[in-house]
């Protein structure tokens, strides 16, 4: 596996851990390891299941984009940044695996729009949230102004985006930012639970899911309706399908082949 110099890459039983690995600089998201990271993602293993998406330290998730990168950038740059940020982003959403961002500290700017990339999150009690862009002068660029309103509704993305404050995890959970807010202790040990449990589920039938909701998601009602039942009949084409269904009916646990 290659060397990055700023994130760090681990695996275990078919989950990769990537840690953005800046902690000095809370783990902020320069051009290297945008680059670094779509490098990472483009490399895994078709074997991967699950990535889980973490920042090193105990203080940050990741606290933006690198501001001292920003600062002196042309229009011209500021945009071709943004889109450098635009299309890690997507490589990460369009995973065919589940992702999970494991927030334990600051998720700002970049942070939280990286954070919001992933499938869901899972916050220790230490998680900030927030868009404070506006305070710097800018909007959001790598997707906060997409993908938050997606999330938690126009009113309450637009609250964030302009005030620019930032909210603790007790308040990213209430508003269905995070999934689940656990002691900062226990942050990994959870993630690693709900990993397990979505990998005792046929591989296929999961990332199935994922296509459908996010298919769901960017379509019309019908289309949607119509696209999933398509994916469920495919699902019959699959040997998992068999099995998972035999083993119910013969009251033993299934054995899955990932087709
Ligand atoms: C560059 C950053 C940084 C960032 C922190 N640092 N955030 N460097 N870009 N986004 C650096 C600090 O400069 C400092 O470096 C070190 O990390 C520790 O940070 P401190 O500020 O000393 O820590 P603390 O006082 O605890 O404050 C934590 C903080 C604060 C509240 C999170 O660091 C902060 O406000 N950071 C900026 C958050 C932000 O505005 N994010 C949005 C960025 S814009 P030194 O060398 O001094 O020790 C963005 C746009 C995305 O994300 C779209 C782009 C297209």
């Amino acid at each position: 596996m290659s060397t990055y110099e700023n994130i760090l890459i681990g695996s275990k039983d078919g989950v990769v851990r990537i840690t953005i690995n800046r902690a000095e600089k809370l783990n902020a998201l320069n051009r290297a390891t945008l680059t670094e990271l779509e490098a990472a993602i483009l490399a895994l293993d078709p074997e991967v299941r699950l990535l889980v998406i973490t920042g090193a330290g105990d203080k940050a998730f990741v606290a933006g984009a690198d501001i001292s990168e920003m600062a002196d950038l042309t229009a011209e740059q500021g945009a071709s940044f943004a889109r450098l940020g635009h299309e890690v982003l997507a490589r990460l959403e369009s995973l065919e695996v589940p992702v999970i961002a494991a927030v334990n500290g600051y998720a700002l700017g970049g942070g939280c729009e990286l954070a919001l990339a992933a499938d869901f999150i899972i916050a220790s009690e230490k998680a900030r949230f927030g868009q404070p862009e506006v305070s710097l002068g800018v909007t959001a660029g790598f997707g906060g102004t997409v993908r938050l309103s997606r999330r938690i509704g126009d009113a309450r993305a637009r609250q964030l985006l302009f005030t620019g404050e930032m909210i603790k995890a007790d308040e990213a959970y209430r508003i269905g930012l995070a999934n689940e807010v656990v002691a900062a202790g226990e942050l990994m040990t959870r993630v690693d639970a709900i990993a397990a449990k979505i990998m005792e589920n046929a591989p296929r039938a999961v990332s199935l899911s994922k296509r459908a909701t996010r298919f769901g998601e960017e379509s019309e009602l019908e289309a949607a309706c119509v696209f999933e039942q398509q994916v469920f009949g495919l699902c019959f084409a699959t040997h998992d399908q068999k099995e998972g269904m035999r083993a119910f009916l013969d009251k033993r646990k299934p054995s899955w082949i990932g087709r």
